[in-house]
């Protein structure tokens, strides 16, 4: 049934003229209207306006032609779209976690087994079922906070057959659950522990075996690989976009979260969609993303969680570049898929204003993902996808009132969830 939002104290993020994303100064505009009221109709955006126009609209006099929802004072935003998680996932990890308070590093716990490759361990003993079922669960949490679109990883798997059979879980949420879902192939996640010395071989193994079968059939729409010292090189990196280049796998890759390591300059050689982690990036890197459609995504989960140095996002939009902000939702790194939480990151870590904060996840988000023609904004034949809050003063108190969900309902696909 089609529904009408009414009393909506502000609605957020309109967007007339279509933008594929906002860059630099561009992600401090934000437009809303006050006193607002919109209208879903099969699914999609169909109008809005001001509350006072309302009864001047002869198809919204039948009333029972559609549902009404009071947001009595809430505001109305476009749900947030999050263009980077591996959340499916065997199991938590939080034995690693306190290794890491006792200050064991990331890189260390991999090199003794644990980390991705612990994952990888326990995912081969569970079938497609429970991972399924686990994947439910926390795409359910995750749109309760305001999610609406999702990218999902593999990664977790590492040999052939897991790597398909993550792929194929994803496939399988994605026809189950109401969120917008995109899949993405990261076969180049870790060595796996029997190629330990023959990386190259692992990396043979991904190009000639893994990539032809999951594009064949039609598994990933994007390629990934962890691009950064101790995992992948760039000579790796160039070799398996490459190939994924001639399947037609464009990539968005994990660039630079551990060391200047030349993932951000390979990505934007192969015209990556995104880039992701950056927390080494310097005037090299802001430069070769300048004058590319790459589009720089911070992981503020991962970056609180493994306490490390933050990504420079201040000089990169004052240097003209768009930024997205995405949650990295996994159980190694940020075991969390909360973006209330990635938005007040965003501003009180990162110095975003609440305006920049809301295009990083919400817009340049939908980017990253390659929707953002049909999500991200709340525009006349968007997708309708979005969520109503608790009332609220203004929009600041968005990521200002931080670590409680104030997201009230959700809309997905023009129903309730
Ligand atoms: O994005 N950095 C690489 N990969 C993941 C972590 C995965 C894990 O530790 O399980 C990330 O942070
Ligand atoms: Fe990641």
């Amino acid at each position: 049934m089609n529904i009408l939002i009414k009393n909506i104290k502000t609605l957020v993020q309109i967007d007339n003229s279509l933008r594929s994303k906002a860059s630099g100064k561009e992600m401090s505009e934000l437009e809303t209207i006050d006193d607002a009221f919109i209208y879903l109709s099969d699914g999609k955006i169909d109008k809005f306006g001001k509350m006072i126009d309302l009864s001047q609209l002869p198809e919204l006099q039948n009333q029972n032609s559609y549902q009404t929802i009071d947001a009595a004072g809430g505001m109305v935003f476009p749900a947030f779209c999050d263009s980077h998680t591996h959340l499916v996932y065997p199991a938590s990890r939080e034995i690693e976690y306190i290794d890491k308070i006792k200050g064991v590093s990331y890189e260390e716990i991999a090199r003794r087994g644990g980390g991705i490759l612990n994952s990888a361990r326990k995912l081969q003993e569970m079938s497609e079922e429970e991972l399924t079922i686990d994947a439910l669960g926390r795409l359910q949490e995750i749109a309760r906070y305001g999610t609406g679109a999702v990218e999902i990883k593999s990664g977790y798997g590492l040999t052939t057959e897991s790597e398909l059979k993550m792929l194929r879980v994803i496939r399988r949420v994605k026809e189950l659950s109401p969120l917008t879902i995109i899949s993405t192939f990261l076969g180049a996640h870790a060595v796996p522990l029997d190629y330990k010395g023959r990386q190259e071989e692992y990396v043979d193994l991904i190009i000639n075996e893994m990539i032809p079968v999951v594009a064949s059939e039609g598994l990933a729409d994007y390629i990934d690989v962890f691009c950064d010292r101790g995992f992948f090189t760039v000579e790796d990196t160039d070799r398996i976009l490459n190939a994924g280049m001639k399947y037609g796998l464009p990539p968005k890759i994990h660039a630079n979260e551990l060391d200047y390591s030349g993932g951000i300059q390979v990505g934007v050689k192969y015209g990556a969609l995104s880039v992701d982690h950056l927390e080494f990036t310097g005037e090299a890197e802001i430069e070769a993303l300048l004058g590319s459609d790459t589009m720089p995504t911070i992981l503020p989960g991962a970056a609180f969680f493994l306490n490390m140095q933050l990504a420079p996002a201040r000089r990169m939009i004052d240097a003209g570049l768009p930024v997205a902000m995405a949650s990295d939702f996994n159980p190694g790194s940020s075991p969390s898929g909360n973006m209330q939480l990635i938005l007040s990151m965003a501003c009180i870590l990162y110095r975003l204003t609440p305006e920049e904060a809301i295009n990083a996840t919400t817009l340049n988000t939908a980017y990253a993902m390659g929707l953002s023609h049909e999500l991200g904004t709340i525009a006349i034949g968007k997708k309708a996808n979005l969520f109503i809050t608790r009332p609220m003063p203004s929009v600041a108190y968005m990521p200002y009132y931080f670590g409680v969900n104030k997201v009230e309902k959700v809309i997905l696909n023009g129903k309730v969830v």
